[in-house]
């Protein structure tokens, strides 16, 4: 465990000290505009998505600095979801990891538009990153593409609201989920295997996209879990309108398992960290 916790947190301040290389004003006028964009994206997060794509880039034996563009490329597409998320015409909300959310500071509308910086600058990230293939790098931008646009985290976004309105099935409930927590899960750690030089059609790209569904399926039901805690959950769907929180444990432990699983095909790597994160995950409490 204190093995892990070091190692989460070396990654961390790697992909942070990188971070600011990724992204800069180019004219001073803009300064206001890079504010409301770092305010989000400089600090804060638990960094889950970079240190799964640091972690899976090292796992399939590639040098970790070549996964750090992609790394901060999705970061930047979560931190754009996580502003559009709080917005006063999507969910409201005030408050975001412990502070006032991006609009709360900087108004509605520079709000939406440092979203839609990070968005677009994520995808010249990738595409700037001149040390990966120009084959990896076509696919890591179709696979964002994909992944956090309308048949992937957009559309989880869609079917959240739209379930306000009207209560989703299970089945509804379950794809809005894997497509709003879980698309951008997978992508981490399909990213770390880009950087590590494998492609789309190899059993390392299979392997990750396993590790990555189930646990981004698994940290969803643990998010929802700690929100019935905290009584956030009122009036909503979650996965505990369709389980108890026994079962709910249950399918937590059983998609660790399949995490795991996934990576035991590969006997040359040492599984320890990605073994021990996904139980990290399944059991954290913040
Ligand atoms: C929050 O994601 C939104 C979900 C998809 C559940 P994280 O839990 O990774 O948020 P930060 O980046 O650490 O704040
Ligand atoms: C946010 O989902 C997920 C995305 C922005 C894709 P939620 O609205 O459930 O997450 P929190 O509770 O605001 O972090
Ligand atoms: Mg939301
Ligand atoms: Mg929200
Ligand atoms: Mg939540």
């Amino acid at each position: 465990m204190n093995n892990l916790l070091a190692v989460l947190n070396s990654d961390k301040k790697i992909f942070e000290e990188a971070l600011p290389s990724f992204i800069g004003s180019e004219y001073d006028e803009l300064a206001p505009l890079f504010d409301a964009m770092n305010y989000s994206l400089g600090s804060g997060g638990k960094r889950i998505r970079p240190v799964l794509t640091m972690e899976f880039c090292r796992f399939f034996g590639g040098d970790v600095n070549d996964s750090l563009s992609l790394a901060a490329a999705l970061e930047m597409v979560h931190t754009y979801s996580l502003i559009h998320d709080d917005l006063p015409c999507m969910d409201n909300s005030d408050f975001r990891r412990g502070r006032q959310t991006n609009h709360r500071i900087y108004g509605e509308a520079n709000a939406l538009l440092a979203g839609d910086g990070l968005l677009t600058h994520a995808f010249g990230t990738v595409a700037s990153s001149e040390w990966l293939a120009e084959a990896v790098v076509i696919e890591a931008v179709a696979i964002l593409s994909k992944m956090a646009g309308p048949n992937g985290m957009v559309g989880g976004q869609f079917l959240d609201l739209l379930g306000v309105e009207t209560p989703l099935t299970e089945g509804q409930h379950l794809l809005m989920n894997s497509l709003k927590t879980g698309c951008l899960i997978r992508t981490a750690c399909l990213f770390g295997v880009l950087a590590a030089g494998y492609d789309s059609s190899s059993e390392e790209y299979e392997a990750a996209d396993r590790y990555g569904s189930a646990v981004g399926l698994a940290y969803q039901i643990r998010d929802d879990i700690l929100d019935s805690k905290e009584g956030e959950d009122e009036g909503k769907i979650t996965f505990l309108s369709f389980m108890t929180e026994e079962e709910a444990n249950e399918k937590i432990l059983s998609l660790t398992s399949e995490a795991k699983e996934a990576l035991s095909a590969f006997s040359d790597a040492d599984p320890s960290f990605l073994d021990g994160l996904a139980d990290y995950l399944a059991g954290r409490n913040t």
